[in-house]
């Protein structure tokens, strides 16, 4: 009896105990938990959510914790709004995933942290190209981490399929039609598609350069020039943008890109046009890059490298241990060993290159080189779809000329006309 009372006596004595201990230790585990980073994000897809992992594993092995704020929608435009609200509300996230000009927008107005010291501690400069840099800084200051280099322009092929309707991944565009009337007739969609403004624009982009060649994507998208914009060669971009369209299957209005990605991987249609985020989803699916599943650049677009780099930017805070968090964040972002464990999951390339291609799928290896080839090239042409060949008011102007083009019978003359009209409203 003695015993028994004894026992739960010394039981209940060392769980008090316990309790007190943990109390004293209370304000230095709250001091940690403030180590906290808050991430907006977009990346809720398969894949995507499956490299974001590998961010958020990284943190917490520095002790950092991680609040997820993802806001769902490819291509980041719901993203996007949610943050200018809350930004409005006064309730700034600690970091942010942006895209291209809308770092400079955001730089601009003064609210983001200097991440300068910890990118000369870094070399920055010396590891990330030029061109993703010229994003991540704003008026000689270091303003985003750069996470990876994303290829837009890229065709992907189910490769059972194609070997099933004895194809052959298409050079150029003739090639193209002639593989799509094969899948047609085979009774497989030729196109996965998901109809939403955002993967109308990264199909158009990719079209745009395959038809007018590098200088013209230039002066059509970069430097807005309305004879580019307006002329016979945009025109040419907006009938196969029509072509295009006859290859797709009924359903698919509004269908997300992940959507459109999951019917290549299972059969049920042949190509899919889209960003190399699509290899994260043929990855998660357990399929093999270059093996399983076909890349290519888009049909004669073989010379450029159509870009677009995620960048996370640090709000200004005041709170010191989330300022520690930040720069936790930052470097680790730019850490080798992450950008190489991180793009291997996400599809993307890293954007420090210091990381060797040797782990990376030949579609990977192939980006990686025309990366560094074509610096030199002029080769490295920034997405307009994915917010980096011109402010976000022209990028929404285009993507509402290339939808309404996609979705209606208008004729190309009229859309070459609509987009030097909206651009010029935009500008
Ligand atoms: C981003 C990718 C993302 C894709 C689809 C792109 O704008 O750069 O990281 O996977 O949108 O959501």
């Amino acid at each position: 009896m003695f015993k028994t009372y004894l026992k739960t006596y010394l039981a209940a004595t060392a769980a008090s105990l316990l309790a007190l201990t943990a109390a004293a230790y209370a304000p230095s585990a709250a001091a940690q938990a403030k180590e906290e980073v808050e991430v907006m994000h977009w990346w809720t897809s398969g894949g995507e959510a499956a490299a974001l992992n590998v961010l958020k594993e990284q943190l917490q092995k520095e002790g950092v914790s991680w609040k997820d704020a993802p806001v769902a929608g490819g291509g980041g435009d719901a993203a996007m709004t949610a943050l200018r609200a809350r930004v409005t509300a006064g309730d700034k996230p600690t970091s942010v995933q942006l895209l291209g000009t809308a770092i400079h927008d955001w730089a601009e107005q003064g609210v983001l942290a200097d991440l300068t010291p910890l990118a000369e501690k870094e070399h920055w400069a010396d590891h990330i190209p030029p061109a993703i840099a010229a994003f991540s800084t704003y008026d000689g200051k270091w303003v985003a981490a750069p996470v990876n280099i994303h290829r837009t322009n890229w065709l992907w092929i189910n490769k059972k399929l194609l070997d099933k309707v004895g194809g052959k991944a298409p050079t150029n565009w003739d090639e193209f039609q002639a593989l799509a009337k094969q899948f047609k007739d085979a009774g497989v969609t030729p196109l996965a598609h998901g109809g939403q403004p955002w993967q109308e624009s990264t199909i158009f982009d990719a079209i745009v350069v395959s038809v007018g060649g590098n200088d013209f994507y230039k002066k059509a998208f970069v430097d807005l020039d309305p004879a580019a914009l307006g002329g016979d060669t945009m025109q040419k971009a907006f009938d196969q943008f029509r072509v295009l369209r006859g290859w797709v299957d009924p359903n698919f209005s509004g269908r997300d890109w992940n959507l459109a990605s999951a019917m290549v991987i299972n059969g049920e249609a042949g190509m899919q046009v889209m960003g190399d985020w699509a290899k994260g989803e043929f990855i998660k699916a357990g399929l093999k890059p270059g093996v399983d599943i076909v890349c290519v650049p888009y049909p004669g677009s073989e010379k450029a490298f159509l870009f677009n780099s995620d960048q996370f930017a640090m709000f200004s805070l005041d709170d010191k241990a989330r300022q520690d968090a930040q720069l936790k964040l930052a470097s680790a972002i730019e850490s080798p060993s992450f950008q190489e464990s991180f793009n291997l999951v996400k599809g993307s390339i890293p954007a420090n290159t210091e990381v060797k291609p040797d782990k990376f799928d030949p579609c990977g290896q192939k980006s990686m080189a025309d990366r560094d080839a074509f610096k030199s090239t002029g080769g490295m042409l920034p997405s307009l779809a994915h917010g980096h060949a011109a402010s976000a008011a022209v990028k929404g102007a285009i993507y509402d000329v290339v939808t309404n083009f996609f979705n209606s019978n208008q004729s190309s003359a009229d859309a070459a006309k609509a987009l030097v009209d909206a651009v010029a409203l935009a500008k």
